[in-house]
């Protein structure tokens, strides 16, 4: 690699102070020889690896392909770990801790000599938070996402982790399904590694990274296991050294531009409900704004193309065989904006309009879609002022217009226990409430809002009620379920008004969710309303619960979502 630019790590390494040479001196304590590194660019691996985070356990393999490709190209890896988020370990939620790690990423970067960044994830949130941290910190960075897992397979059935795992779980609550089966399906559901294999928040947000084109092209579709994953790291870790002579830096990839294309290509995948929050933090993260009608008005403007679930009926693995993300990305291409320039320094179009399709049923073209319009609905009205949002995709037709009396559970526990009550008073009509769900709720805003089914009417064959909460929801849920309902319950927003036995009002058609009450009776609810004690007084949930900014806007911590310091040169 030839640059005339001065490499960032240049001020660690290559000036007459004591700690230039003390540095190359620890450096050469690795193992390393002086001609190994110094002069060339230092490429850190930012690598989210961690047993105690299943879907990302083999981004140590992934990350030696990347150095692998790194070495080639002349530059110099340095791998260095991050806090990991794993989705279903983490208590209370993963959600709590995005901002951690984003934090984390964006600090380990700006504050070591590196003159470019290839960050690997792949579990929910470690995509989101390395795409936050990365873009505040504004060094030349690429992504190689871990892939999603092999379809997992059950008596000969295709199985989608996340979604099926949770119609299982409901035969074996309702005894439908034994102890000895339940067990078996444990071991058939999540087969290899990787992140989960529908179109949950792990495989939405790995695409939205390359829609945004901070991956190389192809990138978030490939299995986990396929080979052709490493050989995707290694031609990132050439790539990299590329764009640290070119100075491609976050911030001239992920413009406005990039954003109004990712939400695009969201909808057509019929992607995650938690796509709308992490989009508006990481675009925050650059002083890009972001509303909750964006992603309403190309909802309506782009029809919904990938047939997985949990919307649709096939897998990521299938995704991948029909061509992946570069085909659907073609389909939609004359709804984007094809100009946006990518992590290989070709535009989007450059890199898509080729791309072949091998199965139109997994992914369609747009003059045959599974639905006219995208999969995600921003509702309002006087239970959300500010906002709420529906998959409608994955929801039951005959619930988008619905009207019903409310039945509300005032906390998480309670939920839980009251859904296996035999004498639970509810019937098909019920709307299911869940208070205290939201950012300060949760606290950390957790995925309780894809409220169980009661066991009750599971046995009288009953599949889906309205749910709505202040809560998220994992991306392989389904269900008539509104969520992010803002402002949240638990800071005396609307949703603290509800009482059992209220009217509740859904309508999809006039985006509206309200409470059927007089607005004199709400107000005078909400004013003998009294915020819950916080949950924590110290430590980093004290910071979380002081500065974390509401559904709507992204929940990032405010003090992070305004623009970035200038990295250092
Ligand atoms: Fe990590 Fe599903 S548990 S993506």
């Amino acid at each position: 690699m030839s640059t005339t630019r001065k490499l960032r790590s240049q001020s660690w390494f290559d000036s007459l102070e004591y700690y230039s040479f003390a540095r190359r001196a620890y450096l050469r304590s690795e193992g390393l020889s002086r001609e190994s590194f110094f002069g060339k660019p230092v490429i850190g691996i930012c690598n989210s690896w961690s047993e105690l985070n299943h879907c990302n356990i083999h981004l140590r393999t992934v990350a030696e392909a990347v150095k692998r490709g790194v070495w080639q190209a002349g530059g110099v890896p340095l791998e260095f770990p991050t806090i990991s988020l794993g989705e279903v370990f983490m208590r209370p939620t993963t959600m709590l801790f995005r901002n951690l790690m984003a934090m984390d990423v964006e600090e380990s970067i700006r504050a070591n000599p590196l003159d470019g960044v290839v960050l690997l994830c792949g579990c929910d949130k470690t995509t989101p938070a390395q795409l936050m941290g990365a873009a505040s910190a504004d060094v030349p960075s690429i992504f190689v996402t871990g892939g999603p897992m092999l379809s997992g397979d059950y008596k000969g059935a295709k199985i989608g982790s996340g979604t099926d795992m949770r119609k299982m779980f409901d035969l074996y609550r309702t005894g439908q399904m034994s102890e000895e089966e339940l067990c078996e399906f444990e071991g058939c559901a999540a087969r290899s590694n990787g992140h989960c294999m529908v179109m949950g928040t792990a495989s939405t947000m790995t695409s939205m990274a390359e829609a945004l084109g901070m991956t190389l092209p192809g990138c978030a579709s490939i299995p986990a296991p396929d080979s052709r994953r490493l050989a995707m790291a290694e031609a990132s870790g050439r790539r990299i050294v590329e764009m640290v002579s070119e100075d491609l830096r976050p911030s001239a990839i992920m413009t406005r531009d990039a954003f109004d294309n990712a939400i695009k290509v969201c909808m057509a995948l019929g992607g995650s409900t938690n796509a709308v929050v992490h989009l508006i933090a990481i675009a925050g993260r650059l002083g890009i704004d972001l509303t909750l009608e964006d992603f309403h008005r190309f909802s309506q403007q782009t029809p919904y193309l990938a047939n997985i679930r949990p919307s649709g009926g096939y897998l990521m693995e299938d995704f991948f065989y029909a061509g992946g993300l570069p085909a659907l990305l073609r389909n939609v291409l004359p709804l984007l904006n094809g100009s946006c320039v990518t992590a290989n320094g070709r535009t989007l179009a450059e890199n898509n309009s080729e791309a072949a399709c091998y199965n139109t049923d997994v992914i369609r073209p747009l003059d045959n879609p599974l639905n006219a319009e995208g999969g995600t609905f921003i509702l309002y009205g006087n239970l959300a002022p500010n906002g709420a949002v529906i998959k409608h995709t994955a929801s039951s037709p005959h619930l988008l217009q619905h009207r019903g009396p409310a039945y509300v559970f005032d906390d998480h526990e309670e939920m839980l226990a009251e859904l296996l009550r035999d004498d639970l008073p509810v019937d098909e009509n019920t709307v299911l409430v869940l208070k205290n769900g939201g950012p300060h709720g949760g606290p950390g805003f957790p995925e309780w809002g894809h409220i169980p089914m009661p066991v009750k009417l599971l046995k009288q064959g009953v599949k889906d009620l309205v749910r709505i909460s202040d809560a998220r929801m994992s991306g392989t849920s389904f269900g008539t379920v509104v969520l992010h309902i803002s402002p949240e319950s638990a800071i005396g927003g609307p949703l603290a008004a509800v009482r059992t036995g209220d009217t509740i009002v859904l309508d999809t058609a006039a985006r509206r969710i309200d409470l059927d009450l007089p607005p004199a009776e709400i107000d005078a609810r909400l004013a003998s309303f009294a915020r819950p004690k916080p949950r924590y007084e110290r430590g980093y949930g004290k910071l979380f619960l002081s500065h974390v900014t509401q559904a709507h806007l992204g929940c990032d911590f405010d003090f992070l979502s305004a623009l970035p310091p200038a990295a250092e040169d």
